[in-house]
């Protein structure tokens, strides 16, 4: 009988690539999720069988217990952005990663990783970087041998980045960018998904691994690198994280009246994280001890964003014909 993993998580951004990664190793995969009815993209990634959805919610313990019955290992990718809500930052990446960890110490599973972020910190300034550092703890509190992973922001087809701002691109001339500054190391979903597999086959030691790629780059250069991809002209304008925290709290306060249906371009805890560079530390373990080279950006943006070019997947005809027009 195959090896299995059960993967918390494992429909989301990067849970997909990590389960496909397993399957292709040849591992029987349990994706742990609250709405399986959604995830069944993931069953083709191995033959009939091998990769399964089962519902699952970090949130409870029992949940938690039952789908990592008979698992050779465990890979906790589970994630959020909400501050408040019961699915909020606390009862997620802090709650949830530490019970996973307290369970898979019960159950006997010392084969476990887990998706942290770059800038956690459990004194950290914003309640994101504070719950992934106390997650980290509880991780390590329970399974000393853990792997960690701690990406920056992580690029790849479904990412909620260049995505994010590829589409507003197509709708407004300007883009506003709080933190304009602020250093990023993109990293490839797939490269971060293979530091999993791998760690999840016991190929990498315990440890905290800081993930990041080969382009190092301000928020403002990113912008202006997709727009280059996308062949949109907009003008980039930069404003003050301090606007940003007192935006932040406006728009707050408009979700929570209106119920939701206000979007908030940014939280107030978004600006704070924005006040940090999201890069690998110097003295951080990161791809190089992992083995692997991670994807350059050039490579693989222009895959998925070409839907915010002005014709499309037409634009290159289009580019093509314009020599005939006169
Ligand atoms: N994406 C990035 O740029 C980035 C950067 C740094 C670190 N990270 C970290 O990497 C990890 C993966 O991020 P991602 O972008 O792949 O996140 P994502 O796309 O939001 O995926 C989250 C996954 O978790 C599941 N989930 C959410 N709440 C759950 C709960 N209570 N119980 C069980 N499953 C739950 C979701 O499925 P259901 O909704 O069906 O439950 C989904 O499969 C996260 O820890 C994130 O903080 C991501």
């Amino acid at each position: 009988m195959s090896k299995l993993v059960t993967i918390y998580g494992g429909s989301g951004f990067v849970g997909r690539y990590i389960a496909r990664r397993m399957a292709q190793r040849g591992w029987r995969v349990r994706v742990a999720v609250r709405r399986p009815n959604e995830a069944h993209f993931v069953r083709p990634y191995g033959v009939v069988g091998q990769v399964e959805p089962v519902m699952c919610n970090i949130r409870d313990d029992e949940s938690v217990r039952l789908v990592m019955q008979g698992a050779d290992a465990v890979v906790n990718c589970v994630g959020t952005f909400d501050a408040r809500g019961k699915n909020n930052f606390d009862a997620v990446q802090h709650l949830g990663a530490e019970r996973i960890a307290r369970i898979a110490a019960e159950l006997g599973v010392s084969r476990l990783v887990h998706l942290s972020a770059i800038g956690a910190d459990a004194n950290g300034a914003s309640m994101y970087a504070r719950s992934k550092g106390l997650g980290e703890d509880g991780i390590l509190a329970s399974v000393p041998g853990a792997v960690i992973l701690r990406p920056s922001v992580v690029f790849g087809s479904e990412d909620a980045f260049f995505n994010r701002f590829g589409a507003m691109a197509r709708l407004t001339p300007v883009i506003p960018l709080f933190g304009a500054d602020t250093m990023f190391q993109p990293v490839y979903v797939d490269d971060v998904a293979d530091a999993a597999a791998k760690a999840a086959d016991g190929e990498v030691e315990g440890g905290i691994y800081e993930l990041g790629g080969p382009d190092i780059a301000t928020f403002r250069e990113l912008i202006h690198e997709m727009l280059t991809v996308i062949r949109r002209r907009r003008l980039v304008v930069g404003f003050p994280l301090w606007m940003g925290r007192i935006m932040g709290r406006i728009f707050g306060a408009l979700n929570f009246v209106t119920g939701g249906l206000a979007p908030a371009p940014i939280t107030y805890d978004q600006a704070l994280q924005l006040a940090s560079d999201n890069v690998v530390s110097d003295d951080a373990k990161t791809f190089a001890d992992l083995g692997i080279t991670p994807t350059d950006m050039e490579a693989v943006l222009p895959s998925y964003l070409w839907m915010y070019r002005p014709d499309g997947q037409y634009n290159e005809i289009t580019k093509s014909a314009e020599r005939f027009k006169s």
